[in-house]
């Protein structure tokens, strides 16, 4: 399959396994990347710049094909060393870097400088323009349905990758609800040129994650997931559990006078407890809509394998015979040749 993003990256397949907290490890990254898609270790889990040089040297060793870092820019008071992150990521000869969050324009140049292609995960046109106009060499367009951060404009996929296919130079990467191949159908359809996938390869053999978080995203439905710290413009879209309950009714009492601080029990430190303990109820963590999509928890190669075989199938077989299917009306069609005529 050959598209714009495949072209960039120089991938197989337009198939991209988003950044996630305590799940991008190299393990995971590795087997995407093997799969013929693009595998990202998630940088700020290695609590270091050199943990990462480290977490980068032995996905290298479990691959050769391409590989990125994801990058995020977070909101918070005590910045990581972003700089040196950069200098663990050039260092190890990473090619390919996923930004996200806040604006990643402080860091193009030491980025573009390395010959590094940049891609941004927007959940906004304005932010997708904004990425663009700095330098980026695509963009991942995460709608309402995603897991993790929405943004603020609750705008799905349906609308918003259009828009940004229409507003756009540089290649889209549809994410939020990609499960399979009438996903990446649906998403090339749309415009883009790639799906990136978050929730969905949580639920795979090689995540690096404790067996309840598998189980509990193949129990759940498209309307188990919950969304948080709205009243702090800091949403995320999580899994519903005991934890998120009293998070909400946090959020509920105190309205408006909402800080971090109210909830800070149930979103700081919830990730390793998760992931690697599976102490599911521990606070948030991210989980898309997609949740409903996903019943089983196959190998990572025989799900982008199934998700190429679908999407061939319904282009080849399903939609071109709905357009073989005009051909019903030649008769007509010639009537009206011979009014015309
Ligand atoms: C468990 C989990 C952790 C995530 N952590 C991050 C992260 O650290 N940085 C980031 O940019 N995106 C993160 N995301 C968002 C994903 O990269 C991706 O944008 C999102 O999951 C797409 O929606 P989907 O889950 O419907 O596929 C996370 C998602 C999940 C499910």
């Amino acid at each position: 399959m050959k598209t714009r993003i495949t072209e960039l990256f120089q991938i197989k397949y337009p198939i991209i396994q988003g950044g996630m907290h305590y799940v991008g490890l190299a393990e995971l990254a590795s087997a995407v990347s093997n799969a013929g898609g693009l595998g990202i270790i998630t940088a700020l889990t290695q609590k270091t710049p050199e943990q990462l040089a480290k977490e980068i040297a032995r996905c290298r060793e479990m691959t050769d094909q391409p590989f990125g870092v994801n990058l995020t820019f977070l909101p918070t008071f005590s910045a990581p060393p972003y700089p040196e992150y950069i200098d663990a990521i050039k260092q190890g000869g990473v090619r390919i870097v996923e930004t996200a969050g806040r604006n990643p324009e402080p860091y193009m140049g030491p980025l573009k400088d390395a010959g590094i292609k940049v891609f941004h995960k927007c959940t906004s046109i304005r932010h997708a323009l904004k990425a663009q106009q700095i330098g980026c060499d695509a963009v991942t367009v995460d709608g309402f349905e995603c897991g993790g951060h929405p943004g603020e404009d609750d705008i799905p996929n349906m609308i918003l990758l259009p828009r940004a296919a229409d507003e756009l130079a540089i290649p889209t990467i549809a994410s939020g609800g990609m499960a399979n191949g009438r996903s990446l159908v649906a998403a090339l359809a749309l415009g883009s040129e790639g799906i990136s996938m978050g929730t969905r390869f949580v639920a795979t053999q090689e995540a690096p994650v404790h067996e309840n978080v598998k189980r509990a995203i193949v129990n759940s439905t498209e309307l188990d997931t919950r969304l948080i710290m709205r009243g702090l413009r800091n949403t995320e879209r999580v899994l519903n559990n005991a934890g998120v309950e009293r998070l909400l009714e946090i959020e509920r009492e105190k309205g408006n006078n909402l800080r971090i601080e109210d909830i800070i029990d149930q979103v700081a430190g919830v990730y390793p407890k998760v992931m690697r303990d599976g102490l599911l109820d521990s606070g948030a963590w991210s989980c898309g809509m997609v949740a409903g999509l996903i019943h089983d928890v196959p190998s990572v190669k025989a799900l982008i394998d199934d998700i190429i075989d679908e999407a061939k199938t319904l282009i080849g077989a399903r939609l071109r015979s709905m357009l073989d299917a005009t051909s019903v009306d030649k008769p007509n069609q010639s009537c009206v040749e011979d009014v015309l005529r």
